[in-house]
């Protein structure tokens, strides 16, 4: 199994390249099943995530194919030949349960498997199928899977999201751009990922209108076709790499990010000490003097991300006074808490709260984390610590951060990839 091994205490300087967004692309790639025509998605990152999409795009009959040089480009196409999601897949990724609302829009019947808790919190889907309900839908849960059928096929309905779920408004989101009649989503998800989808959906055919607010108006259509799609540039491999360049100190250009989607966290990072500038088609970050404890509040976006909290945290374990971190969206995403402990950290977590008292600085450990970001969050630990820091179950980080430590070496940081 492959190991991230870094030696901290190098300040970070030159340019990292932005890819398309992870959690815009697994949508886009479920929007695959809306359409026999062909769909061209680019800018598509290389990540294990999307390849699990692909596994389960080819179950139901859709073919994924790599064009271009690298890759990037997807060329999705094929009738739906299955309506089955089998468990084996969907248990390795969450984002599996996008399929259901196209499958049960295309075909009018799905069985999908449920996916079941993870490690960051108990993550149900009951606004899915809820929503879906109201379009028509009748579901059953059998031996752990949604058996889901609309003969008559989907109907419009006027959704009101109780809390915000990405999730539940993307599924609804491509459900609703064909069923019969209008739909309206309330309380309906913000982030930059749904807007790329709901472009993507209008240039198939989908008639949406409220595209970036929380209410959006979907008239159905009864068939989309094929369309091209560049993907976002993904914010969350953007903060990721701003966090870098402010707990390594030095600076650095991210090519391809946007301002306008990191806002919460940039101003966050202000407030710490950590300049943010657009420059060049892309976003500089350095480290100015010293950083400050800065308290932040996860919430949905336009919100300060939760799959930014744990890289956060790592940066607020090395500034100056005391931050509090609260956790609105997940109800266990501290995990990377006690391990940036066992590197010297010094953190308290109360319920949905963590306090980090700063230290002047943390010791190299071997370490492991159960998610991505928190994963990550402990590659930017190794950064800013004295010594040799080992990551372990790397394949986390593979499902979310193409090449993490090619991108960091290129800075001038100590990191390599090793195998047992
Ligand atoms: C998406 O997950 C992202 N995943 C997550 O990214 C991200 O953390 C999350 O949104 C919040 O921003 C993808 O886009 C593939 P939600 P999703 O539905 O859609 C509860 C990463 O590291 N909920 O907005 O699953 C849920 O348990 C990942 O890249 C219900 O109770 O998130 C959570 O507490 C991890 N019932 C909250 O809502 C439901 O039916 C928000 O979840 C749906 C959600």
């Amino acid at each position: 199994m492959d190991k991230i091994r870094i030696r901290g205490g190098r300040p970070l300087s030159g340019d990292i390249f932005i890819h398309g967004a992870k959690n815009a692309t697994l949508p886009l790639m479920a929007a695959g099943l809306l359409t026999d025509e062909r769909l061209i998605l680019s800018n598509v990152p290389l990540l294990a995530d999307i390849e699990t999409m692909a596994t389960l795009l080819a179950q139901h009959g859709i073919a994924t194919e790599r064009l271009g040089n690298e890759g990037r480009v997807l060329s999705l196409g094929g009738a739906i030949t299955n309506t089955e999601a089998p468990y084996d897949i969907v248990r390795k990724m969450r984002a599996s349960i996008l399929v259901l609302g196209p499958l049960l829009a295309r075909c009018r019947e799905a069985r999908v498997s449920l996916p079941g808790g993870c490690a960051i919190g108990a993550r149900p889907v009951d606004l899915h199928l809820k929503g879906l309900e109201q379009m028509g839908a009748e579901i059953r849960l059998e031996g752990g899977y949604v058996n889901a059928a609309v003969p008559q096929g989907l109907r419009g309905a006027d959704i009101v999201f109780p809390f915000v779920s990405v999730g539940a408004t993307e599924n609804l989101l491509m459900a609703a751009s064909l069923a019969e009649g209008r739909s309206t989503l309330s309380n309906a998800a913000r982030e930059p990922e749904i807007t790329d989808l709901a472009l993507c959906l209008m240039a198939m055919g989908a008639r949406i209108d409220g595209v970036g607010s929380d209410q959006l108006l979907v008239e159905g259509v009864a068939q989309l076709h094929g369309a091209r799609h560049d993907i976002v540039p993904d914010r969350i491999e953007t903060g990721t790499y701003a966090c870098a360049a402010a707990i390594a100190g030095g600076s650095v250009m991210l090519r391809g990010a946007r301002l306008e989607h990191i806002a919460a966290l940039a101003t966050a990072l202000g407030e710490a000490g950590v300049e943010v500038v657009e420059d060049k088609g892309g976003l500089a970050v350095r480290r100015l003097n010293g950083l400050h404890g800065t308290d932040v509040q996860t919430a949905p976006y336009p919100g300060f991300p939760t799959d930014m909290q744990a890289q956060f945290m790592s940066l607020m374990c090395v500034a100056e006074g005391a931050a509090m971190i609260t956790e609105t969206i997940f109800e266990n995403r501290f995990m990377h808490a006690p391990e940036l402990n066992r590197m010297g950290a010094r953190i308290n977590v109360h319920g949905a709260s963590a306090i980090v008292r700063g230290v002047t600085s943390l010791q190299g450990a071997p370490v492991m984390a159960t998610d991505l970001r928190a994963s990550v969050s402990l590659v930017l630990a190794g950064l800013a610590a004295r010594g040799e820091t080992v990551v372990n179950r790397v394949y986390h980080l593979d499902r979310g951060y193409e090449a993490v430590e090619r991108q960091l070496s290129a800075c001038g940081a100590d990191i390599e990839r090793t195998s047992d």
